[in-house]
């Protein structure tokens, strides 16, 4: 095994349900460099796992009649089965309700409270009774409380903190020495300028009312509060203070942190402080990237926006959802996911540049030689311009790799596989095979193309495994590690019937199913809740029609007069004269909402509402059974 390490990891996930692209967004990246490393021969750790403490945990478990590890165990089972899914070749997964985990988070407390840089002070937010739960003012929704709604205090409670502001000093100097540990380096002056030199404030690390957390062994009352838990599973899933900590003391310090930009702040702050008053070297690189959105906003079930990836991978294969992920977002930047976009880079990019290449040559490979060709024994200059393109492609994407700019890697190569189709159709093989005379230089060019498509395979491997897999099988050859791509292969024998790599994919077909999926999505669409004290200010009455007539000026619209007792006559405009007659609507008992505000539609003044259902384009006027003035509730 090579001294080379490479120790990466993502973030841990808080346990959803609802996985998303996005989730899957880091986790990719970090599988690509993970499985790029190995292949150059390093020694790798991939760490991956999960953020289960909190109170958001405590309360959905309770909700579900569960204990919050009853409740958290599926979540986490779903989400390896997700990562599975993808190809995710991580070494662990990390749970925070690991033993391990739990007792390194003591111990690392203990230690820091030990040498002071834990102290006990009290903490003030807004508590809100019923849910148990501190927020803070920004939290608040119109200064309630943004789960139940209700009225908050502000509350003190005894916490512990840790003085980050006793390291500001030792950081901002550790910061400036070492400019390339925030990545990208456009990240360095937003943090300094507006989280450093502000001044840090001492961080709250405990909590007295967060119950499903790891408890302060030296203080029963409290729990260790969110970060402390979090960011020391880099070093807990290690074995660090453990009877075994070979794995700390090989793999730490971390080569890249990746998170999302908006968890950098506690990765290149307050992790670095943690670290620092422990006495351990500081993470080389953290990388902030940016989010995928859609539409350009949020993933999120409750925007209508979310698919489980599982459905893309159905549909399309892992590669294609890994490929676009790879490939479409500038690191470091937004970037907007849509299922479209997806099949129209499957399309153009793996079927046509990709898939093409790979089928029509080792058609040709077949129907000309069997299947068989052997090393070029003449190069031409149009060869030699392919070949240096060739020769350059490993050090080119290593170099995009070390930048981590993993587009910019997939682009070299695909560049490459363009290139070669190019040179197919430069030298039309078709055109060589009509002539005995020219047998010697349609081995040549196909053998070329056969080891340019290995040469990408090779390259292709970290972000596509199984794609590159199956190029390897249908190449029929076990030259396929970067040691092979120096020395040309003496020769190929190709598979005879290939696998299609990727099938064409209708873009209207999905385009119309997507449509028709959305527009379901926006008929299933709720507005927000309301409390029974909202729906309580609605009167709603039966009323019955007394007299009906089309609006003077609308088509769609009856003006009636309808009685809605106790001697209360209104008129009525209502918006069903294209599926109602006046004639049909005089004589129904109606359902009316009586206290809503006049209005003038089209000139007509309107006094309430009646209601009526509709599905597609039919109505359903509400009727009721009692008489007019009844109360409906
Ligand atoms: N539990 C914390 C991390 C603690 S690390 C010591 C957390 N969890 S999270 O589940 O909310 O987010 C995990 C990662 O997923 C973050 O890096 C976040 O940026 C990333 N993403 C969540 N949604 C995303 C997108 N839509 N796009 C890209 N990444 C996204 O934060």
């Amino acid at each position: 095994m090579s001294d080379k390490k490479y120790y990466v990891t993502t973030p841990i996930y808080y346990p959803s349900a609802n996985f998303h692209v996005g989730h899957c967004y880091t986790t990719c990246i970090a599988d690509a460099l993970a499985r790029y490393k190995r292949e150059k021969g390093y020694d790798v750790f991939f760490l991956t796992g999960s953020d289960e403490h909190g109170q958001k945990i405590e309360d959905r478990a309770k909700k579900a009649g569960l204990t919050p590890k009853e409740f958290v165990d599926p979540i986490i089972d779903n989400a390896k089965d997700l990562w599975e899914a993808l190809d995710i070749s991580y070494d662990k997964f990390i749970r925070t309700t690991d033993p391990e985990h739990v007792e390194c988070v003591q111990k690392v407390f203990q230690k820091l409270y030990d040498q002071g840089d834990i102290y006990k002070g009290s903490y003030e937010g807004w508590y809100c009774t019923p849910c148990e739960s501190f927020w803070t003012e920004s939290q608040l929704v119109d200064g309630k409380c943004p789960d139940c709604g209700r009225g908050v205090k502000l509350m003190k409670e005894d916490a512990y903190f840790l003085r980050l502001s006793k390291y500001q000093p030792q950081l901002e100097a550790y910061l400036e020495e070492n400019r390339d540990l925030m990545q990208p380096e456009s990240r360095y002056n937003e943090m300094v300028n507006n989280f450093l030199k502000p001044g840090l404030k001492d961080l709250c690390v405990s909590r007295a009312s967060v119950k499903w957390g790891i408890p302060v062994t030296f203080d029963e009352s409290q729990t260790v509060y969110v970060w402390v838990d979090a960011l020391t599973n880099y070093i807990s899933a290690l074995g660090y203070l453990s009877e075994d900590d070979s794995n700390f003391q090989k793999y730490w310090p971390a080569d890249l942190h990746l998170v999302g930009k908006e968890i950098f702040r506690f990765h290149t702050i307050i992790w670095p402080i943690i670290l620092m008053a422990l006495g351990l070297p500081l993470p080389k690189k953290v990388y902030g990237h940016g989010w995928l959105t859609i539409g350009g906003g949020k993933i999120s079930k409750s925007s209508g926006n979310y698919k489980d990836p599982r459905e893309f991978i159905r549909d399309y294969g892992t590669d294609t959802l890994r490929y676009f992920i790879l490939s479409e977002v500038p690191f470091g930047s937004d970037g907007n996911f849509s299922e479209l976009m997806m099949v129209e880079r499957r399309n153009s990019d793996l079927a046509n540049i990709l898939g093409n290449l790979v089928n029509r040559t080792i058609s040709m490979t077949n129907k000309y030689f069997g299947g068989h060709v052997d090393r070029m024994k003449a190069i031409t200059d149009l060869d030699k311009e392919v070949i240096i393109q060739l020769n350059h492609l490993d050090k080119e994407v290593e170099a995009k790799i070390d930048a981590l700019d993993i587009p910019g890697a997939l682009e070299i190569v695909f560049a490459a596989l363009k290139r070669l189709n190019k040179y197919i159709d430069e030298t039309m093989p078709w055109a060589l095979a009509k002539d005995e005379a020219t047998r010697g230089r349609l081995n040549d060019v196909l053998y070329l193309i056969l080891e340019g498509i290995r040469l990408c395979a090779i390259e292709l491997k970290a972000f596509m495994p199984s794609t590159a897999d199956k190029i390897f099988n249908i190449l029929n050859t076990k030259y396929n590690t970067f040691d092979y791509t120096k020395v040309g292969v003496k020769m190929f024998d190709v598979v005879e019937k290939p696998e299609i790599l990727f099938t064409r994919i209708d873009e209207a077909e999905v385009k119309a199913r997507i449509e028709a999926e959305e527009e379901l999505a926006k008929k299933a669409e709720h507005l927000p809740e309301i409390t029974i004290d909202d729906f309580a200010k609605v009167e709603l009455r039966v009323g019955q029609v007394l007299e009906s007539r089309r609006h003077p000026e609308a088509d769609k619209l009856l003006v009636s007069k309808i009685d809605i007792g106790y001697g209360d006559i209104r008129q009525i405009v209502t918006g069903i004269a294209d599926k109602v007659s006046p004639e049909e609507f005089v004589g129904k008992k109606v359902i009316v909402v009586a206290n809503l505000k006049p209005a003038k539609i089209r000139g007509v003044d309107s006094e309430g509402m009646v209601l009526v259902g509709e599905e597609d384009d039919k109505i359903d006027i509400l009727l009721s059974n009692l008489e007019p003035g009844a109360k409906i509730h």
